[in-house]
């Protein structure tokens, strides 16, 4: 058998099922409306995408005030949901799952675009991008944005997606709350990392009590601020192994505060799926240069990671996995 292989391999999740490994990661191309509207020019792009089983449709923002940039997707009112869905069609419409991924940036956002003043766990300037200085968010800031997220995901599942992707990666809000560097919150969500942690749960199981059993729920997890006093591998893995407790059904693996884009290819984050595969039995997704079929394929293969996610490659080629999976099946890898 050709190495390849294995990346031919279905996969079933609940009553889904995935046609190959390869999925479309998440990654904003802003060509939404100024208003977060979903464009022709958008549902075109995404309907060139074929190949992989699994499309995470980029980050959409819960909220005016997490708007990381702009022309993003926005699922923040129920005006969204007619784009969103013309959109789930399209991806339906070439036999491939549909997820949205839902975002708040925190202090990540562009205070620029969204006129108001940028809130986060603790009033610390993001480590890495150093907007502005965001406001400490209040408790019920905390909730709200709680219930921003839960409406974000109900109108998702009203646009017909399969599935909702919670965003806890790559310095955005989440991922504040869970990094020690931008968390110094001395109440139940700032400390310990059950404190640190909390917000990330609560937002978990709200949504998967909203949106019900069948649907989709995935977390984009960030396993490592790749930072020196940010948050460790191995709490990113106790973090993921709650999030399987809390049933979330595939989970989603990248960076923490720093975003991976910078670090050493190919397969630059190989080191930490294996790591998050030792605390959880769910099925992950890796991403990360990983467009070699030999090294993706040995992956599969040693069960360090599900599912291989690749975003570039296709941001330059939208239909390079469809290529990909023809290599493969003509058994040239
Ligand atoms: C232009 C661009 C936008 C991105 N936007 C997102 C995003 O919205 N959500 C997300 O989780 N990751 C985002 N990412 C990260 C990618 O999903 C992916 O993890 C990263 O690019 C590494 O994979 P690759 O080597 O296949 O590009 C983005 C990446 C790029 C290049």
């Amino acid at each position: 058998m050709k190495v390849g292989a294995v990346l031919l391999e279905k996969q079933h999740v609940k009553n889904y099922t995935f046609d190959n490994r390869y999925v479309c990661a998440p990654f904003d191309i802003a060509k939404a409306t100024d208003d977060g509207l979903v464009t022709e020019e958008l549902l075109f792009i995404y309907g060139q995408r074929k190949g992989p089983s699994l499309i995470i449709v980029e980050q959409a923002a819960i909220a005016p005030a997490g708007q990381y940039r702009e022309k993003l997707i926005f699922v923040d009112r129920d005006e969204c949901i007619e784009g969103l869905s013309k959109l789930a069609a399209v991806i339906h419409n070439n036999n491939q799952v549909a997820v949205l991924q839902i975002n708040h940036a925190g202090s990540a956002a562009d205070v620029d675009l969204t006129g108001v003043e940028a809130v986060a766990p603790s009033a610390v300037r993001h480590p890495v991008l150093k907007r502005a200085m965001p406001r400490e968010m209040t408790i019920e800031e905390i909730s709200e944005v709680r219930e921003a997220f839960v409406e974000a995901a109900l109108r998702a599942k009203k646009a017909g997606y399969d599935g909702i992707e919670i965003h806890n990666c790559h310095g955005f809000l989440l991922t504040q709350f869970l990094s020690p560097l931008t968390n110094l919150r001395t109440d139940e969500y700032g400390g310990s990392l059950e404190n640190r942690s909390r917000l990330l749960m609560e937002i978990t199981k709200a949504i998967r009590k909203a949106i019900g059993n069948d649907l989709l729920l995935l977390v984009r997890l960030g396993l490592d601020d790749l930072m020196a006093g940010g948050l460790t591998l191995e709490e990113g893995c106790l973090v993921a192994k709650e999030l399987e407790k809390a049933d979330i059904d595939i989970l989603d693996i990248s960076t923490g505060l720093v975003p991976p884009l910078e670090l050493p290819g190919p397969a630059m984050l190989r080191d930490m799926l294996g790591a998050v595969k030792r605390y959880v039995k769910i099925p992950v997704i890796g991403a990360g240069e990983l467009s070699d079929i030999k090294i993706a394929a040995a992956m599969v293969e040693k069960g360090e990671v599900d599912f291989i996610a690749l975003a570039r490659p296709i941001l330059n080629q939208p239909n390079f996995v469809e290529e990909l999976l023809k290599e493969i099946r003509s058994g040239v890898v």
